[in-house]
C-alpha cells in the first residue's frame, strides 16, 4: 500500500494556481478570532476548522482520541464571520483537516532560514488513503515576501522562492519541503492555510485553476544568502551549546504549527 498523491504536486512538491481576485472580497481575516500558539508568542492563528469545532489550533493527534489532520470541524463563529474564506477552503471538495488564517509579523531572511521546518501533517494518516498537503492563499498583499521552500534544509541551491501578492494560491507538500515565509512587512501578513487530502477532487481543482510548478526564482544577491546561511549556523551552534550546558540534546526543529 502507499498513499494516494497528486501527481502534479508530487512532481516538484508544489503547484501554483491561478491568482484569486482578493480585492473583490471583504477583509474577513480581520474579523475572526486569533489565538496565540506555541513558544513564539508572535505568530497567531485564527482557526476556521479545528479538531472539535473549538477555537483552538492544536494538532488533531494531540486530542483524544488522536487522529490525523482530516475531518476538521467548522467553527460556527468563524464560519459566520468569514464565509468567503470557508467557501474557498471547501471549493476543492477534498477532505479538510485544519483550516486557519495565520498572522505573521515581519521577519528577516536569516529568521526565515532558521525557522525552516517540515510539517507533520500525515502523522496517523492511514496508509492507502490520501496524502495531506496544504493550501496557502495569501490574503494581504505581500508581493515582496516569499514562500521559501527547500528540499534540503541547509542547501540554498534547492531553494524555491514564491512571491506572495494578494490572491497568490499555492499548494505545497509541507511534509516534504523545509518551509517558512520570508515576510518583509511592514504590516503583518495574513494567509489562509488549509490541510487537504490528496485525491481526484483535489486533482480536478488543481486542473481547473491551471496548477503548475513552472516557476523562476526571483533573484537574490549571493551575499545575502551567504550571510544568512552563516547566521543560521551561528544560531544553531549557540542553541546546541546552550542545551548541552543543561545536559540536553538538541533534537532539531519541530513543526511550530503542530
Ligand atoms: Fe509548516
Amino acid at each position: 500500500m502507499s498513499y494516494i498523491k497528486s501527481s502534479v504536486i508530487d512532481e516538484k512538491g508544489y503547484v501554483i494556481l491561478d491568482a484569486y481576485d482578493q480585492s473583490a472580497d471583504p477583509k474577513e481575516w480581520l474579523d475572526i478570532e486569533y489565538v496565540e500558539w506555541n513558544s513564539s508568542g508572535v505568530t497567531r492563528f485564527a482557526p476556521l476548522a479545528s479538531a472539535f469545532g473549538e477555537v483552538e489550533v492544536n494538532g488533531f493527534w494531540n486530542h483524544t482520541p488522536p487522529r490525523t489532520d482530516k475531518d476538521g470541524v467548522w467553527i460556527d463563529s468563524a464560519v459566520a464571520k468569514a464565509p468567503n474564506l470557508v467557501r474557498r477552503a471547501q471549493e476543492p471538495g477534498a477532505n479538510v483537516g485544519r483550516c486557519r488564517v495565520i498572522e505573521l509579523q515581519p521577519n528577516e531572511y536569516a529568521n526565515t532560514l532558521y525557522n525552516l521546518h517540515q510539517d507533520d501533517n500525515n502523522r496517523l494518516n492511514p496508509d492507502g488513503t490520501g496524502w495531506i498537503v496544504r493550501g496557502f492563499f495569501n490574503l494581504s498583499d505581500d508581493a515582496e515576501s516569499f514562500m521559501t521552500l527547500r528540499e534540503d534544509r541547509f542547501d540554498p541551491t534547492t531553494e524555491i522562492r514564491i512571491a506572495l501578492p494578494a490572491g497568490a494560491q499555492i499548494i505545497v507538500d509541507t511534509q516534504r519541503f523545509w518551509h517558512a515565509v520570508w515576510h518583509k512587512g511592514p504590516e503583518p501578513r495574513y494567509c489562509l492555510i488549509t490541510s487537504w487530502e490528496s485525491g481526484p477532487e483535489l486533482d480536478a481543482y488543481i486542473a481547473k485553476y491551471n496548477g503548475t510548478s513552472e516557476h523562476t526564482n526571483p533573484p537574490l544577491d549571493q551575499k545575502i544568502i551567504d550571510d544568512a546561511q552563516a547566521e543560521v549556523q551561528r544560531r544553531l551552534a549557540e542553541r546546541s551549546a546552550a542545551l548541552a550546558a543543561q545536559g540536553k540534546v538538541d533534537k532539531g526543529p519541530v513543526d511550530p504549527e503542530a
